[in-house]
């Protein structure tokens, strides 16, 4: 086998956060904590894009329901460390989820506007359940209350990237979660 090369870190990050370890970890116990909710009834993920790529490929590979996947897009505007006040669909799901569980997949909770907006828009469709599964929290910073079912891990106010989040679309493919240098 060729050994990999070690991913550098960007002069952009001031530090990492959570290491690779300590992500495997904290997906592989949110798995074993949706597991055990669900038990063997189908479910299906939907992730909002793009931030939770990366996260969702990681976790579904631990669930052992049966597991459909779909994906959302809503749009973030504002500045590129601040989160939206206004969201909006830009790609929706391609499946109806009437009588369904659904699992939503989110890589942050910022402020909870996004979450709030995509749990009202898909509380409208009817679905059987609907609960929603973060890798990260930032409860410091939160504007409107949504309840979370699954946290992974609650982080301080910094802004942070890599495994699947980014600064002005950047950093996404690090395999650790670093801090923004100010
Ligand atoms: P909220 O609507 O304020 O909860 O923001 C949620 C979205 O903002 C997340 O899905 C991310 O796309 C983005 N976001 C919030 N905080 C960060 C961060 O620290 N790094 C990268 N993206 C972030
Ligand atoms: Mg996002």
């Amino acid at each position: 086998m060729i050994p990999l090369p070690t991913m550098k870190t960007p002069a952009e990050i001031d530090s990492i956060l959570i290491s690779e370890k300590q992500i495997e970890a904290t997906v592989r116990s949110l798995a074993l904590k949706i597991n055990s909710t669900y038990h063997s009834i189908p479910i299906l993920v939907v992730g909002l894009l793009r931030g939770s790529f990366m996260f969702m490929a990681d976790l579904v590979r631990h669930l052992d329901m049966d597991v459909e996947l779909d994906f959302m897009t809503v749009s973030s505007y504002g500045a590129a460390t601040t989160s939206s006040t206004e969201v909006k669909i830009i790609m929706d799901l391609g499946e109806a989820i009437a009588g369904r569980h659904v699992l939503i997949v989110e890589d942050i909770i910022d402020t909870g506007l996004t979450l709030a907006k995509v749990m009202e828009i898909l509380k409208g469709r009817s679905p059987a359940s609907l609960k929603i599964c973060t890798l990260l929290n930032k409860p410091s910073r939160r504007k409107v209350n949504v309840e979370v079912d699954f946290v992974g891990i609650d982080i301080p106010d910094h802004f942070v990237c890599g495994y699947g989040l980014d600064f002005n679309q950047r950093f996404r493919n690090l395999p650790f979660i670093g801090i923004l240098k100010k």
